[in-house]
């Protein structure tokens, strides 16, 4: 006997429009599968690097009043725009181009959840345009820093950050520094994917950075698997 597991369908993917670069990944289905059973009603939340927008859709189906969007990519920005007033037309959102700066002093303690499924992979640069959705910086650890920072400013006491930590970054450093600022970090599930064949260029990169012990992988036969772990931080 053979058993199938079925992956979840989210009646959103069916809705939300994506581009060659900017798309729903393997990471943004584990995400919202995550989120799914979690109440938003009512709340401000931020989405932060939001791609084609999904997670701060997905967060205003399940109740969210007030979405901000944060994007760098002019593309992700443009999508994200499109599929807010496409697919919540009747809810407060806010489309803006970078991370929130002191321009906006007014969204200091502000928010009641962010979630992120941030750029982290550790590359040498990204050259490719369909490499800049996923890249993190040479030890992949920029837009996570970024992600903590305002975090730390935009939620309110008890807010919680909602987040994706490969283990293709220095991980361990992270929940510690997390733990440090934030007053509970719940490691609340892994799964592990099979690196797709467009990261193999970064192997030897990656082989060096586990050499060190700054990162984790396995190797399974001829397969290269990375675990991800589903966060949460809730302020102080
Ligand atoms: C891995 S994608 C996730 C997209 C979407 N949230 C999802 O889950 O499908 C990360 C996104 O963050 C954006 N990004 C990278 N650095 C950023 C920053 N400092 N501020 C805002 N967005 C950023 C990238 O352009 C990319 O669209």
């Amino acid at each position: 006997m053979s058993v199938t597991l079925q992956e979840t369908e989210h009646p959103l993917l069916a809705d939300i429009e994506t581009t060659d670069q900017i798309g729903i990944t393997r990471y943004s289905r584990f995400l919202m599968d995550q989120l799914e059973p979690r109440p938003f009603a009512g709340e401000r939340v931020i989405d932060f690097g939001s791609g084609s927008g999904v997670m701060g859709v997905q967060a205003a189906r399940q109740g969210a009043k007030d979405i901000t969007f944060l994007e760098t990519n002019p593309d992700g920005l443009a999508l994200t725009a499109r599929n807010a007033r496409k697919l919540i037309p009747h809810h407060t959102t806010w489309v803006m181009g970078s991370a929130i700066d002191p321009l906006h002093p007014e969204i200091d303690g502000q928010f009641d959840s962010m979630i992120s499924n941030p750029s982290s992979l550790p590359t040498l640069g990204a050259g490719k345009d369909e490499e800049a959705f996923y890249d993190g910086g040479q030890d992949g650890t920029a837009m996570i820093e970024a992600m903590i920072g305002l975090g730390r400013r935009a939620l309110k006491p008890g807010g919680e950050l909602h987040f994706l930590l490969t283990s293709l970054v220095d991980y361990q450093t992270i929940l510690r520094r997390l733990g440090g600022e934030f007053r509970a970090i719940q490691v609340r599930a892994v799964t592990q994917f099979e690196f797709r064949p467009h990261y193999f260029e970064h192997l030897p990169h990656w082989r060096n950075l586990r050499d060190e012990k700054r990162t984790f992988f396995f190797s399974d036969g001829d397969k290269n698997v990375e675990l991800v772990f589903y966060v949460v931080a809730t302020q102080p």
